[in-house]
C-alpha cells in the first residue's frame, strides 16, 4: 500500500482529516498547504458546466481538469472522482480506472456505491488502484437529494454498505448527507477513515467543495458554511477595472512598454 494512503488511515481516532475540493491547478496550490485530501470531484459538473447533474460528466472531462490540479499539489494526497457510466462493471471500471491513474498521475479514485460497487472495489485495490468509497447521498444514481439514513432500511443499508467497501479494500469512504448518529454509528464500525460533508462532526475527516465554502458559488444548503465572500471581492476588483478602462487612468505608463 502506498505510504501516503497509509497515511490517511493512520489518521483515524489520532486527528482529523482536512478535505477540498480543486478542478483547477491555481486552487489546488492554495490548497495543497492545508489539506490532506484533495478530490476532482464530478461536482465540476454543476459547479462549471451547469450540469444538471453530476451524470453529465464525462471521463475527458475529469481527466482533463485532473491534470490541471495534478499540477498544483505537492503533498497532498490526490483524489479523482469515476464519472458516471465509467464503472458499470468490473472490466469497463478497471480499465477506465487505469486511465485516470495513468493519465492524471493521481493517487486513488473515487466511486459511488456500497454493495453493487464492492465486487469492482475488489478488482481495482488487487490491481493497486487505490479506492475511496462514497455512500449516502449519491449524486450520480439518487433521484431524491434529501438526507440519508433516518429510515432503519437505510440505516441499516449504509452500514452494511460500509462494512463491505471496507472488506473490498477501500482506504476511505465520504458520507455525504448522512443522519448524525448514523454517521457516528457507521464511523465506530469500520477501521477505514469516514469523510463527511452534511454529514457532522462524527465523522474522521470533513470536505466541502471548494467553490461553496469561499462563497462563489451562489447554492444556499444546511451543510455549507461559507468562510468568505469571494464574489463580493471579486465584483469590487471587476468594478473597478472597468471603471478604470473607461476613465483612461488604465493602462498607465508603467503598464506599457516602450
Ligand atoms: O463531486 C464531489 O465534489 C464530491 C464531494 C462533494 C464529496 O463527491
Amino acid at each position: 500500500m502506498q505510504q501516503k494512503i497509509k497515511k490517511i488511515i493512520n489518521k483515524k481516532n489520532k486527528s482529523k482529516i482536512v478535505s477540498l475540493t480543486a478542478y483547477s491547478k491555481n486552487i489546488a496550490t492554495i490548497l495543497d498547504d492545508f489539506c490532506d485530501i484533495i478530490l476532482v470531484g464530478d461536482s465540476l459538473g454543476s459547479v462549471l458546466y451547469n450540469y444538471k447533474s453530476t451524470r453529465e460528466v464525462s471521463l475527458d472531462t475529469m481527466i482533463e481538469h485532473s491534470k490541471s490540479v495534478r499540477m498544483g499539489i505537492k503533498k497532498s494526497l490526490m483524489v479523482v472522482d469515476m464519472p458516471h457510466n465509467t464503472y458499470r462493471n468490473s472490466k469497463e471500471a478497471l480499465k477506465n480506472a487505469k486511465k485516470i491513474m495513468s493519465k492524471t498521475k493521481c493517487d486513488a479514485v473515487k466511486l459511488e456505491g456500497g454493495k453493487k460497487i464492492s465486487q469492482i472495489v475488489r478488482i481495482l485495490v488487487k490491481n493497486n488502484i487505490p479506492v475511496m468509497g462514497h455512500l449516502g447521498l449519491l449524486p450520480q444514481s439518487d433521484k431524491n437529494f434529501k438526507f440519508k439514513g433516518k429510515k432503519i432500511f437505510e440505516k441499516n443499508k449504509i452500514l452494511k454498505d460500509a462494512k463491505l467497501l471496507e472488506t473490498a479494500g477501500a482506504f476511505s469512504i465520504v458520507l455525504e448527507c448522512v443522519e448524525t448518529s448514523l454517521a457516528k454509528i457507521v464511523t465506530k464500525k469500520i477501521d477505514i477513515p469516514t469523510i463527511g460533508i452534511g454529514s457532522s462532526n462524527n465523522c474522521d475527516g470533513q470536505i466541502l467543495v471548494f467553490d461553496d465554502l469561499i462563497g462563489l458559488n451562489p447554492i444556499d444548503v444546511r451543510f455549507v458554511k461559507k468562510y468568505s465572500n469571494i464574489r463580493k471581492v471579486m465584483t469590487k476588483a471587476v468594478s473597478n477595472y472597468a471603471k478604470d478602462v473607461r476613465k483612461k487612468v488604465f493602462p498607465l505608463k508603467k503598464h506599457s512598454y516602450n
